[in-house]
Formats: C-alpha cells, sequence, structure tokens
C-alpha cells in the first residue's frame, strides 16, 4: 500500500505554502512563503496583490517544498489543495497550479476544506508526539484573521463530522486585532505586535463592556442561525473612541511616521514610540478580547458535553490565549491542545495531513471543481 506521502498546497489568503507529510503525521517540510511586506502599508490583506504575489511564488514555494522532504514530484502519492473557504482569487491561484500538476503527474487529487487544516494542525503535531487518543466530542475554536468559529467535532466512520455551533457575527478576532493595531499606528499584522505590547501595559486600565451581539437573530435564517456567536466589531469602534475622547490622534500620527521607515517593524521598535497610555489601551484590549474566546470556548464546551479542546488559528498563537485556556479549562477538567505557533498560522502541512484520511478513502476530487470562497465545513 502507498504510505500516503501527500503534496500540499494552500494559498486561501496571504500566504504562499507548500509542505510534504506522510502518513497524515511524519511533517517532511513546511515552507511558507509570507506576503506581510506586501500588504503592510495597506494594514491589511489588498486581494488583487495577493493573488498575484501567490502567482509569482506558487512554483519555488512547491518546488522547495519538495527538495525539503528529499521528494520529487514523481515520488509524492496525491496532491491536495485548499478549496475554501477565503479570497476566491487567491485560491484559484492554488487550484489551477495543484491541477496542472495532478493532471501531469497523472496522481489523484484531493481538496481540503481551510478550517479542517486548522484543525488538523492538531491533530498532526499530536500524534508526530506519540500515540494520541481523542476523546469526543470533541469541541474546535478556529479564531485567525477571516474566522472565529466553534466546531463540535465527533468521528464518524468516513471521518470527521463537524457543527459549526458558534462563528463571529461580524469581525473575526484577528481581524479586530489587526484593525486596532492600525488605528493605534501599531502596523501589521496586529496580532503578534499586540501580543508583544499587551504585558507592558495594565490589563485593567481601560474597561470594555462585554460583547454584546445585537439583534441576536436578525436577517440570518433559521438554519444559520448558532446559539455561540461571537462579535468583535464593538470592540474595535470603543478602542477607536478611547484613541479620540483622549486625545492620542496626534501620537498615533507620529508613531504611523516613525514605524513607516522600517520594512518589518520588531517589538523592540514599536515599544520605545508608545506612551502608557497606549500600553493600557493595547492590555485592555487583549484582556478583553481572550476572556471572551475563552469564556463563550468553555461554556460552549460545557453545554455541549465536549471531551477535548483544541484551539486553532492564527490568533491561537496569542501568548495570553493560551495561558488563559490552559488555566480555564484544566480548571474544568478539559485536556486543551493547540499547534506549535508555526503551525498555528495558515500553512500547507495542516492541509497535506488533512488530505490523509481522504487519501485512504480514495475520496478523491472531479478535474471540474473550483474555488469556494464561503466553503462550509460540515
Ligand atoms: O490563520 P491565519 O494565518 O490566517 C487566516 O486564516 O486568517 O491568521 C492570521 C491572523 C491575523 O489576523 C493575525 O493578526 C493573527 O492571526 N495573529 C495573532 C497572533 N499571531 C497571528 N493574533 C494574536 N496574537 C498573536 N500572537
Ligand atoms: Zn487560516
Amino acid at each position: 500500500m502507498a504510505e500516503g506521502c501527500i503534496l500540499g498546497i494552500e494559498t486561501s489568503c496571504d500566504e504562499t505554502a507548500a509542505a510534504v507529510v506522510r502518513g497524515g503525521e511524519h511533517l517532511l517540510s513546511n515552507v511558507v512563503s509570507s506576503q506581510i511586506a506586501t500588504h503592510q502599508p495597506y494594514g491589511g490583506v489588498v486581494p488583487e496583490l495577493a493573488s498575484r504575489e501567490h502567482l509569482r511564488a506558487i512554483v519555488p514555494v512547491v518546488r522547495h517544498a519538495l527538495q525539503q522532504a528529499e521528494q520529487s514530484y514523481d515520488s509524492v502519492d496525491a496532491i491536495a489543495v485548499t478549496q475554501g473557504p477565503g479570497l476566491a482569487g487567491a485560491l484559484l491561484v492554488g487550484i489551477s497550479y495543484a491541477k496542472a500538476l495532478a493532471f501531469a503527474l497523472e496522481k489523484p487529487l484531493i481538496t481540503v476544506n481551510h478550517l479542517e487544516g486548522h484543525i488538523h494542525a492538531v491533530l498532526l503535531e499530536e500524534r508526530q508526539k506519540g500515540s494520541f487518543q481523542v476523546e469526543f466530542p470533541v469541541l474546535a475554536l478556529v479564531v485567525s484573521g477571516g474566522h472565529t468559529h466553534l466546531f463540535l467535532a465527533e468521528e464518524k466512520r468516513e471521518g470527521w463530522k463537524y457543527q459549526n455551533i458558534g462563528r463571529t457575527r461580524d469581525d473575526a478576532a484577528g481581524e479586530a486585532y489587526d484593525k486596532v493595531a492600525k488605528l493605534l499606528g501599531l502596523g501589521y499584522p496586529g496580532g503578534p505586535i499586540i501580543d508583544g505590547l499587551a504585558p507592558h501595559g495594565n490589563p485593567r486600565a481601560v474597561k470594555f463592556g462585554p460583547a454584546q451581539i445585537k439583534h441576536r437573530n436578525r436577517g440570518t435564517p433559521k438554519d444559520q442561525q448558532t446559539p455561540h456567536d461571537f462579535s468583535f466589531s464593538g470592540i474595535k469602534t470603543a478602542v477607536l473612541r478611547y484613541v479620540e475622547t483622549e486625545g492620542m490622534r496626534e501620537a498615533v500620527a507620529a508613531r504611523q511616521q516613525a514605524l513607516a521607515s522600517i520594512p518589518k517593524p520588531l517589538l523592540q521598535d514599536v515599544l520605545p514610540l508608545c506612551d502608557k497610555k497606549t500600553l493600557d489601551l493595547v492590555a485592555s484590549f487583549q484582556r478583553s478580547v481572550v476572556e471572551d474566546l475563552v469564556g463563550k470556548t468553555l461554556e460552549a464546551a460545557l453545554e455541549r458535553c465536549a471531551r477535548t479542546l483544541f484551539v486553532t488559528g492564527g490568533v491561537a498563537a496569542n501568548s495570553e490565549l493560551r495561558r488563559a485556556f490552559e488555566r480555564e479549562a484544566v480548571q474544568n477538567g478539559l485536556p486543551v491542545f493547540f499547534p506549535s505557533r508555526k503551525l498555528s498560522t495558515d500553512n500547507a502541512a495542516m492541509i497535506a495531513a488533512a488530505a490523509y484520511p481522504k487519501f485512504m478513502a480514495g475520496d478523491f476530487a472531479s478535474p471540474e471543481f473550483s474555488a469556494e470562497a464561503a466553503l462550509p465545513l460540515r
């Protein structure tokens, strides 16, 4: 039987990534080409620029991943690619390339849901550490720049099945980090910067009310209503209001200007440009977001009798979120698992790992499939 050496390709947002994973658990290579420098001046991902950068990077990134894994185009057993959700133009670059490769090499092609990929990042690493027995149901918080979802997962014969029991009504948590960092003139992406700055401020200095979900189910079809929803646009507006009422605008503009001349600002570049008021605001924002994510996830876990927690996606790299989950989950007797920081943010190892059960089941894609920007996970 083929050992299932899968080449994964991921281009759903602003990282061009390729990786080779054997047997769903042996990571042979993991190459990520980030577009941060391209999007940095805009404070967020510009879709057209993302597609252009993927086109530029895809061939060398795949070649690099094969070389690092000591594999050739011919030696891999299958090619896996992200079908969605994500930016349509960006997804199409990876999909077109994967289809062409699979056709030319006569290899099976497997489509993967990006969100299932994030969940498999946890499994990949836990299995790599040794025998890992998952207790079901698993509650997975997938929290990134584009998503904030709670999935309740059960194991069925044909693989994991997911029920979406919570999602954000507006901004994703990572998007709130990015927008708050932008409006405070801290640079892009906001998550890692705010993560680094927050320990230097007082997290109780600014009081933000708990995230209110207004008009709970107005306009949402009944079959799409979920009981454990999030909302992060209110806190972003509250930070903006605070900046205005506290007269912080000039300081923000000065910081923005100072950082514009540094191509990839690090914490040591940003920290000296922040006064106490800014650091307190950043720390308070982070505390509020973390408390909300942890509180609602645990509430859902207890209500749905989850036996295991997974926390994954770009925001799962956040130090305070990890600490809070570890503390609270232990208190509630729930084991909690995260991917390493490298596999928390977008990568293709998670795509190759998620494709393995499909490879074993012979669940291959037909050549007609296309990108699905809003692909649901079920
Ligand atoms: O999973 P990811 O790479 O892409 C999406 O699928 O969206 O997540 C990127 C997001 C960005 O919003 C970024 O600011 C956030 O993850 N992020 C963090 C941290 N590292 C990345 N947020 C909080 N703390 C971090 N350390
Ligand atoms: Zn992602």
